[in-house]
């Protein structure tokens, strides 16, 4: 069967041959992937800095973005069926009895650092046409999102940061601000997402539908597709072009919360310099590891103390984050279907792969689809 691997000894990325999958056990699915997403760790596993093959071969199957349907159930399977549409998670527990977060299901804090990811690190991934999982790691989605299910895994990285970003400001008590269903409000509060690519998009939905005054602050000029895809649902993107630092903060006022989904340190240095009273501002960007740059520490450290504020870092996701992905594409299918949609810039086929792994970076999500 035809499956995407990038091969570090011969540093080479393109579609090999690989052994279709067989039910390891009871509790295991066939999957058939349908939709596989392509994103910066993909492309840098494909430069050979990071990723690593499972140990007994000399490739790792790329992608950990998958949407796929349930093909054939083990026996001891309890929930999922043949036909079911699922989305898996990515990071599986280490080995260590000792490890409290992974013996409680939350690899994603695992405390070893033994952990494995599908698609990244000691584990083949999903960029192939079927592959086994376990139940537990699996999460059903219904057919209304079959057509942007493949967003689920990228938009789990600020479910994961929201879920620790309002237990951390409940140490502000007056902020008491509640939505439809009882759970915390972003109204009042003032929200920057830095960068302007799918997490940073994605991110800035969720900021929206929590009812953040939500902007997006990025580094190309408006307007291009990404700044008309952003203002399409509402929230202004301003340009590091056109608006230094500074100018941000007046059309801000008092930032609140930074998510910071650009990747590039410098930007993300400088706006954590002019972070507000009480913020709280989450990193999720993972930067190649570069030459040492210049940051105004003194502000920093002093802003941080007189101002009370957090940075946390945040890497994804337990499976509650999953489940609350989910559901939060469907309510942004509601609100802006065609926003949603367009945030997949376009379909390929597996024989692109190569050069979308490869060549410059284009569009905002790709998709390989294996439903032709
Ligand atoms: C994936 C995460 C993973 C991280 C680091 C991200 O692209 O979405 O699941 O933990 O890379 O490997």
């Amino acid at each position: 069967m035809q499956a995407v691997g990038a091969i570090p000894k011969k540093k080479e990325v393109g579609i090999i041959d690989h052994p279709m999958p067989t039910l390891e056990s009871d509790d295991h699915l066939i999957i058939k992937s349908l939709d596989v997403g392509i994103c910066g760790t993909d492309r840098e596993i494909c430069t050979f800095v990071y990723g690593d093959p499972p140990k007994e071969s000399d490739y790792l199957v790329l992608g950990h973005e998958s949407m796929g349907e349930v093909q054939e159930v083990g026996s001891a399977v309890q929930h999922l069926k043949p036909g079911d549409l699922v989305v898996p998670s990515v990071r599986r527990p280490c080995v260590f009895d000792y490890c409290a977060p992974c013996q409680a299901g939350r690899q994603d804090f695992c405390s070893t650092g033994h952990f494995v990811e599908r698609g990244i690190k000691m584990s083949h991934g999903f960029m192939t046409e079927y592959y086994s999982e376990q139940e537990q790691f699996l999460n059903f989605v219904p057919t209304s999102l079959r057509d942007v299910a493949v967003l689920v895994e990228p938009l789990t990285i600020v479910e994961k940061a929201m879920s620790q970003v309002w237990p951390t400001q409940s140490r502000l008590p007056w902020v008491k601000h509640k939505n439809a269903n009882g759970g915390p409000s972003g109204k009042g509060l003032n929200a920057v997402v830095l960068g302007a690519g799918p997490v940073g998009i994605l991110g800035a939905m969720k900021l929206k539908a929590e009812g953040f005054n939500t902007f997006v602050y990025s580094r190309s000029k408006a307007p291009n597709p990404k700044s008309e895809l952003v203002e399409s649902f509402g929230v202004p993107y301003i340009s590091a072009l056109d608006t230094p630092i500074e100018g941000l903060l007046d059309q801000v006022g008092n930032i609140d919360l930074v998510y910071e989904a650009v990747g590039v340190s410098t930007i993300a240095y400088q706006v954590l310099s002019i972070l507000g009273l009480n913020g709280i501002y989450v990193f999720t960007g993972i930067p190649a590891p570069k030459a040492p740059i210049e940051v105004n520490a003194d502000t920093i450290m002093r802003n941080v103390v007189l101002k009370n504020q957090v940075v946390i870092g945040t890497v994804n996701a337990d499976q509650s984050s999953f489940i609350s992905a989910i559901k939060d594409l469907d309510v942004f299918m509601q609100r802006w279907p065609e926003s949603l949609k367009a945030l997949i810039t376009k379909r390929f086929s597996i024989e692109d792969s190569q050069s979308l792994l490869l060549d410059k970076a284009s569009g905002i999500k790709n998709v390989i689809s294996f439903d032709a």
